[in-house]
């Protein structure tokens, strides 16, 4: 497929696109929103092209997002899992890919739990490749969808304070958000146990709470990680109880902030963990229009990486094409 001006071949991660890029993706998804309200869901912009999803790790959300993204754009879409593939027999991954581009495919778009996978692949293979999530690297459409949800809300992101919280040293939810709100002018927080931060997180330009009621205190919005126990290979934390008592996010702490705290979660949520219900389910929980946002943002990062032009996105809409 013909390499796309704005973006390159391939969506990596957020740390190598500039602000100017970041913020075409979400003004090309705003056009996207309206295609998911319709009775008929369909456009005919990406008809002809293939899209192949490789996940390798366990999804609802992105996989889902992406598939319903492809579909809504007339993409003809495959899916491949590792169990069910001929990954379980030992296959390499770049081997796997290659005999899918043997078959004319146009697009992967790849889950994957080693960092850097999305990157190795890109550059073994002529097809744009989408990273959905690679290890504790980056999931940068999660990262656009928080920003285009923050933006939606608040009408701008620049001089906002955003604080992530929780298991920010496993989670690529984190490094894609801190790149994206900081290239688009945002200040930001993290917040959670000192077991759970990176080494070098004194070096990524955020400010580090040690205490939520802190983080509650200075925040337009917070956004709330799972912990992620699957990656944890020793003991980061005392235990689920504890966690939730010193860094839950709960309805009592909020309702001591200054002001009303936007909330955010990735998912999928660990409910009584690291938020509790009546948080997550509460007036200022923006958690399923992010959800909402996800489709719209992965139709404009595939619009724009199948070469569709940003000017045109509003008729590709309409359904002349664009692309
Ligand atoms: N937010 C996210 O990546 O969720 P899934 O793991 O369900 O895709």
């Amino acid at each position: 497929m013909t390499a796309a001006a704005p973006l390159g071949k391939d969506l990596l991660g957020l740390e190598p696109l500039s602000g100017e890029q970041i913020s075409l993706i979400l003004d090309t998804a705003e056009p996207f929103k309206e295609i998911s309200e319709r009775a008929i869901k369909k456009v005919p912009t990406l008809r002809g092209s293939t899209v192949v999803n490789l996940f390798f790790e366990n999804s609802t959300r992105t996989r889902i997002s992406f598939e319903f993204a492809e579909k809504r754009l007339s993409a003809d879409t495959v899916n491949v899992s590792s169990s069910g593939s001929s990954v379980s027999k030992g296959e390499t991954l770049v081997d796997t890919a290659r005999n899918l581009e043997a078959m004319r495919i146009d697009m992967v778009v790849i889950r994957h739990g080693s960092s850097g996978a999305a990157k190795f692949l890109a550059g073994r293979i002529e097809s744009n490749v989408i990273n959905a999530g690679d290890g504790m690297h980056e999931h940068p459409t999660q990262g656009l969808l928080d920003l285009l949800t923050l933006r939606d809300h608040f009408k701008r992101i620049e001089g906002l304070r955003v604080c992530i919280c929780g298991d920010v040293l496993h989670s690529r939810v984190a490094r894609s958000n801190i790149w994206g709100l900081r290239k688009l002018g945002a200040e930001v927080a993290v917040c959670g146990p000192r077991s759970l931060m990176p080494n070098a997180i004194d070096e990524m330009g955020v400010t580090v709470f040690s205490r939520i009621e802190e983080a509650i205190e200075w925040a337009d919005a917070l956004n709330i990680l799972r912990l992620q126990l699957e990656r944890m290979t020793a003991g980061y934390i005392p235990s689920l109880r504890e966690y939730n008592r010193v860094f839950g996010v709960t309805r009592e702490r909020l309702e001591r902030a200054p002001r009303d705290v936007l909330i955010l979660h990735p998912g999928p949520m660990n409910r009584g963990v690291e938020i509790d219900s009546d948080v997550a389910d509460g007036p200022h929980s923006v958690i399923l229009p992010q959800v909402t946002n996800g489709v719209a943002v992965r139709m404009a990062v595939l619009y724009l990486l199948s070469g569709g032009r940003p000017e045109l996105a509003e008729s590709a809409k309409a359904g002349k094409g664009g692309a």
